[in-house]
Formats: structure tokens, sequence, C-alpha cells
């Protein structure tokens, strides 16, 4: 209950601080027992549904085999899960470098992408959210917002991101801008989401064809293209990973939070052995928990079921039910509804509106978040079942409308 929980601050949005005492499938209980609908997947994590029974299965099996893995080895279990994950990837991508989640993989991105070129510029989209480090926050630097904690990491430019609502001439304009500042030749790498801001809670969908055109330019000019599926991956837009949609292939794909549907944590980059190799030793790579086998055993149990159950389907159905239900809701309190699959945001006329329905909401038994001051970003587990969404949707419409 409002009165009675904690409330802390996270990127200037209040959050009810919630106890959980259970949590499974697409619900969550707090301690008086309260149920309530997730429609947060703790933002990306438990795409399968909290507490998966088949990966707590291969978890519980695997501790009785071995737990931790070697800096200077491998165990069965990470080999099986580094070939079960490149196979599946685009073959140009046939390395991965064991981590143990989303912000380390980023910084670690970018210290091959240096080490590799030899350049030091990197390049970000404002206002995206890349992890909790200083150059992973470098890249999405949102204006003045980090003042406290400078300097970042030098050399990190955060461009303005052509979303949808920029238009053909906005795009040509963004391509005209980015080619003049790739054709320098110093820009080791460009670090972006896969055509949707999943991170910093904007929901931004970008220009159709963005990816592929900043796959061009990069090429030409001897960038490398470093795409965050951190939020993206597994299933979450309606395809397995998002670079899917345009069919492009990255020189790095950074992977975390669903990867192991949130039964341990891991994290990783897929990128191409060459850089790797070159790179090796001057970029440092070596993390002590990166890839334990118990990770390495969740997160390959949670890649074979999104394969087996075509988990991106589920989400493009469902999502464009939810983006149906809620477009109807447009005008009034509500400004914009925005997405990919089941990532969504639904946008406010201002910030209080949107914080009043979300509490309403859960008041009423719906968990959900609010992202950046007027967007509520709405990413239900995508194996919720179709009627527990429909009383998901239900509450939330009627705070709209009330
Ligand atoms: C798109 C994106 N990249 C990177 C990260 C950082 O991942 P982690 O929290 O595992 O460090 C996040 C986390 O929210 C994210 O949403």
């Amino acid at each position: 209950m409002i009165e009675n929980s904690i409330v802390y601050r996270k990127i200037g949005v209040k959050y009810e601080y919630l106890a959980l005492s259970k949590a499974e499938g697409s619900f969550v209980w707090d301690k008086s027992g309260k149920r309530y609908i997730d429609f947060t997947s703790v933002w990306n994590v438990t795409n399968l549904g909290w507490n998966n029974p088949e990966v707590t299965e291969a978890l519980v099996e695997q501790t009785k085999k071995n737990t931790q893995g070697l800096l200077w080895g491998s165990d069965p279990i990470q080999e099986e899960y580094a070939r079960a994950l490149t196979d599946t990837l685009p073959k140009e991508l046939d390395a991965c470098i064991k981590e143990t989640g989303g912000t380390e993989s980023v910084e670690v991105s970018i210290k091959v992408a240096r080490a590799y070129t030899g350049r030091k510029k990197i390049i970000g989209f404002r206002n995206s959210y890349h992890g909790q480090l200083f150059a992973s926050l470098a890249l999405g630097n949102p204006a003045g917002s980090l003042k406290k904690i400078e300097p970042l990491v030098p050399e990190i430019i955060s461009l303005e991101f052509p979303h949808e609502s920029v238009g053909k001439d906005g795009f040509e304009q963004f391509v005209n801008d980015f080619e003049t500042v790739l054709s320098r030749r110093d820009v080791a790498a460009v670090v972006t989401e896969p055509g949707i801001i999943t991170g910093w809670g904007s929901t931004l969908v970008a220009f159709p064809e963005f990816l592929s055109e900043v796959r061009r330019l990069t090429e030409k000019y001897g960038t490398l293209l470093i795409v965050d599926e951190v939020g993206t991956g597994f299933s979450r837009t309606g395809k397995l990973f998002g670079v899917e949609h345009e069919k492009v292939v990255p020189d790095m794909i950074v992977l975390a939070k669903a990867i192991s549907n949130g039964a341990a944590a891991i994290g990783t980059v897929v990128g191409k052995s060459a850089l790797f190799e070159q790179a090796l030793n001057d970029a440092v790579l070596v993390s002590t928990f990166g890839w334990t086998p118990l990770a390495c055993a969740a997160a390959l149990k949670t890649l074979q079921i999104h394969k087996r159950d075509k988990v991106w389907e589920m989400a493009k159905v469902k999502g464009n039910y939810i983006m149906e239900v809620l477009k109807k809701n447009i005008g009034g309190k509500v400004i914009a509804v925005r997405g990919k699959g089941m990532e969504i945001g639904l946008e406010f006329t201002d910030a209080k509106t949107c914080e009043e329905v979300r509490r309403k909401a859960f008041a009423n038994g719906l968990h959900i978040v609010t992202g950046s001051q007027n967007n509520m970003q709405l990413m239900p587990p995508l194996t919720i079942p179709q009627e527990t969404l429909e009383q998901g949707l239900d509450i939330l419409v009627r705070g709209i409308q009330e």
C-alpha cells in the first residue's frame, strides 16, 4: 500500500516499494499476500514468466555438476551455450565474451572497439540507457542530468535519436549529419539499440531503416556497429533478436537481462572472433563470475524455450492486441502509443497524469512502471495468458478513463 511503502527515486521517477513474497508466471505477490498482474518483467528480464519451471530445473540440475567456471579454461556447459548462441545468431558473429550483466558487456564492447580500431570516439544516442557505469552512461548522456558524477568517459558523443516523428526530411538530415561525423574516420564504434529505445523509459521507435542506414555508413567508414540487445533480445520486440527486423548484421551484439530469464546473472558480447582475438590483451577481457556454469545452464534452457515455442510470435500477436486496445484510448490523458512487439510505451499529456494512472493501476492490482516522466512502459511477460493480459489492460484502461 502506498501509505505504508518506502518510496525511492530512480531517474527522477517515484516507484512504490514492492516487497515481494512470491512470483510466478505473470503474477507477483507482496508481503501482505496481495497479488498483482505483472506488466514489467523486471524491465525485460522475465520474458518467459517469473520462475519459469524448466529454467529453474536446468539450474538445479547444474548445481549437482559444477557451479564455478575457470578464468583460463571452460566448463562443458559454457561451451555448449556458446555453440547454441552463436548457432542462433548470424554466422559472422562466431565468438562470445563471458560477462555478468548488461553494463559490463556494453563497457567491454567499447573497450574491444577502441582496442581493435585504434580510434577513440564512440557514438551513442541521447536518452538511451546502456548501463550504470561511466562509459555506458556517457553513451546516452541525458543533457545535464549526470553533472554530479562527471567526468564521464571522454570522447563519447551522444547524437539525437532519429525517431519516427522526425519524418522523411528529418531522417535524411540525420543521415547526412551522421555521415559527416563518420567521414572523419576517427569513430571506433556506434552503440545503439536496434530501432527502439527500451532503456531510459521513452519507448521511442526509430524512423524506418534507421539500423540499415547506420550499418551502411559504419561499414563505409570503418566504424564498428555495436547493437545493444539487452532490452530487445529474447523475443521482446516480436523477433528473437531486434536486429532481425532489418536483417542487419552488426559487428557485436550485447545481450543480458532476458538471457537467463532472471534465474542467474549473465551477460555477453557476441561478435566476430577476429575482433576479440586482436583486442584480447589490450581490452582486458576478464570477469570472475562471467558465465558461471549455473548461469549458462539457465541461459541455455531459456534460449531453447524461445526457439522451441517461437516466443517471438507470442510477443508479436499480443503486442498488436495491446496496441489496438490502447490506441482506442488516445485523446484525453493519452497522447500517443508506441512500440514494437511487447515493448510498448504509453505517452501521457504530462508526468503527473501518468503517475496518477500508474498509482491507480497499482492500487487495483497491476504492477507497471513509469519510464521517463510522462511515458508509461508496458513490458508484460511474453508468455502471459490472454485472459490475464486482458484483465491487466482493463485495470489500466479504467485508470485512464476515470
Ligand atoms: C538497453 C539496456 N542496456 C543495458 C542495460 C544495463 O544492463 P544491466 O542492468 O544488466 O547492467 C540495460 C538495463 O536496464 C538496458 O535496458
